[in-house]
């Protein structure tokens, strides 16, 4: 491989001789063997990706033992490298064989045909005809949410965000994608998310981790691990097992099936669109883990932010007021579309804090990157946060400012540029969720506003940033108040 100053890299050929190589390019000085492995944390890895982004520039290296790492942090090498999948660039290989050996080899990590089969299914069963169809359930589940948080607020008891948001996605998306109503949030007792929980640090964990320990012993957290997915696959496999029997008791249904489960077993049972059973569990529990802590920590991350401005606290609810009363939450599909600062506001929440601030990829074959050569398979670590708080792209970008989003194109002054904001990634892989995120990012922050005052549990403790696959806020902890009956 070329890291040893070799400016001639055969796989572009002569005429590319000028190209810088890896051992060429700058990046944090290093020990040997291991590199600079005991240089980050895993829980705040994207936050020292992005500092040393500041000192060594667009393009530096990495390096995590054996594994060389090239970092970028330039939004058209970043667009383009999203765009050129899944043909020249691919999630990582250790991500594909990690999550394949928890049986999670769904549409996420699949790539080729495989992906493409997989994400036609996907993308059909979270279009807006569903989300419109499904309205009426959601709306159900953020009832239930209201009355949780309500009963928190007559206790007064805290309400741990992490923990009911999560409950909250995942009653959706299964109920919307699997045609179950789990009904989580008024469960008392084990839910399926205490052990879909263990699996995002174990992912983040295991494809950083310099050697794969768990293949040759198990420790207690990979214990816990295996406990949590043989839960999880008792769970699925029920619920797969229900699925089919609902299609041979009445076969008509394969040709209109409800969700996302009945189309892809009706489509298993299809000459020629092969799903294997192991397609099925990945896929459904994709969907559950994929819905989970992105939209729940986004709204986590928004309220904190709610926290911080009481101002566009308070315009935020004027606006739920006048959109929703006398109601208490959105009940009709239009009024999402009818609360533009709502909107702006947790646009800007998820510029600073997008849950999905790094992204990992590798090229399938020899590519050029601003200037150097980068052989395939090299992992390159796209900063997708750092590009949307750079002042270049957003002006004042480290302000928290919802202003921005409402401003007029033909008015602005200051750089706004939208393609450098990716919380959903971009390209042919850009997150097929991301209407449905949205659908209940706006349901629950308007019910939010218009039913309740909050604080923090901890006041003046802001929630901090954790990486653990996804970047969620610890201990995001708030006192609800019911708000005063006779403001509304
Ligand atoms: C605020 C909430 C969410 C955020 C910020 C988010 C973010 C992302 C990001 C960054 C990606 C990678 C995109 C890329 O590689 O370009 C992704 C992929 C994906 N997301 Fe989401 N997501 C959210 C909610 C959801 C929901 C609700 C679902 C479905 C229930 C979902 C399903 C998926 C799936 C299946 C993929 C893989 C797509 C593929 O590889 O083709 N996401 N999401």
């Amino acid at each position: 491989m070329a890291g040893d100053g070799r400016k001639e890299w055969l796989g572009l050929g002569e005429a590319r001789s000028e190209l810088k190589v890896y051992g060429d390019l700058g990046g944090p000085a290093g020990l040997p063997i291991v590199g600079n492995i005991f240089q980050v944390r895993l829980e705040t890895l994207h936050r020292t990706l992005e500092d040393w982004a500041d000192r060594h520039g667009p393009l530096y290296r990495v390096r995590f033992g054996t594994i060389r790492m090239v970092v970028v942090s330039d939004p058209e090498t970043i667009r383009r490298i999203h765009r050129e999948r899944p043909g020249r660039f691919r999630r990582t290989r250790g991500l594909e064989l990690v999550a394949a050996e928890m049986g999670l080899k769904g549409v996420f990590v699949a790539e080729g045909d495989d992906w493409l089969r997989q994400r036609k299914m996907v993308v059909m069963a979270l279009n807006t005809a569903h989300l419109k169809s499904f309205f009426e359930k959601l709306v159900v589940i953020a009832g239930r949410l209201r009355r949780r948080w309500e009963r928190a607020a007559d206790r007064g008891e805290p309400v741990d965000l992490g923990r009911d948001l999560m409950r909250f996605t995942v009653d959706v998306t299964a109920w919307l994608a699997l045609g179950v109503d789990f009904n989580t949030l008024e469960t008392r007792g084990p839910v399926i998310q205490q052990n879909l929980d263990k699996v995002f640090p174990a992912l983040h964990r295991r494809i950083n981790a310099p050697f794969p320990y768990w293949r040759y012993f198990r420790l207690a957290e990979d214990r816990e691990l295996d406990r949590a997915l043989g839960e999880v696959r008792k769970q699925v496999d029920e619920i797969i097992g229900e699925a089919r029997a609902r299609l041979r008791a009445d076969p008509e249904r394969r040709a209109a099936p409800a969700n996302f489960l009945e189309a892809i077993i009706a489509a298993q049972e299809v000459k020629g669109a092969d799903f294997s059973d192991a397609d099925i569990f990945a896929n459904v529990c994709t969907l559950l883990l994929a819905g989970e802590d992105t939209t729940a920590n986004t709204i986590a991350w928004t309220i904190d932010y709610f926290l911080q401005h009481p101002e566009h606290f308070a315009r935020a609810r004027s606006e739920a007021d006048a959109v929703l009363a006398p109601a208490t939450s959105i009940d009709r599909f239009e009024q999402t579309g009818r609360l533009p600062f709502l909107d702006a506001f947790f646009h800007e929440a998820m510029r600073l804090k997008p849950v999905a601030p790094i992204a990992s990829l590798q090229p399938t074959e020899d590519t050029e990157i601003l200037g150097c050569a980068i052989p395939k398979s090299t992992i390159i670590m796209a900063l997708n946060r750092r590009i949307a708080t750079r002042d270049e792209n957003f002006g004042d970008a480290a302000r928290f400012d919802p202003e921005r989003w409402l401003v007029d194109d033909a008015e602005r002054i200051c750089p706004h540029d939208t393609g450098a904001f990716l919380p959903f990634g971009a390209g042919p892989r850009f997150c097929p969720g991301r209407n449905l995120a949205m659908l209940q990012i706006r349901t629950v922050l308007a019910m939010l506003c218009r039913n309740f005052d909050v604080e923090r549990a901890e006041p003046g403790r802001a929630f901090e940033e954790r990486l653990a696959f996804t970047m969620m806020p610890t201990n995001p902890r708030v006192r609800m108040k019911r708000r005063n009956a006779t403001e509304r």
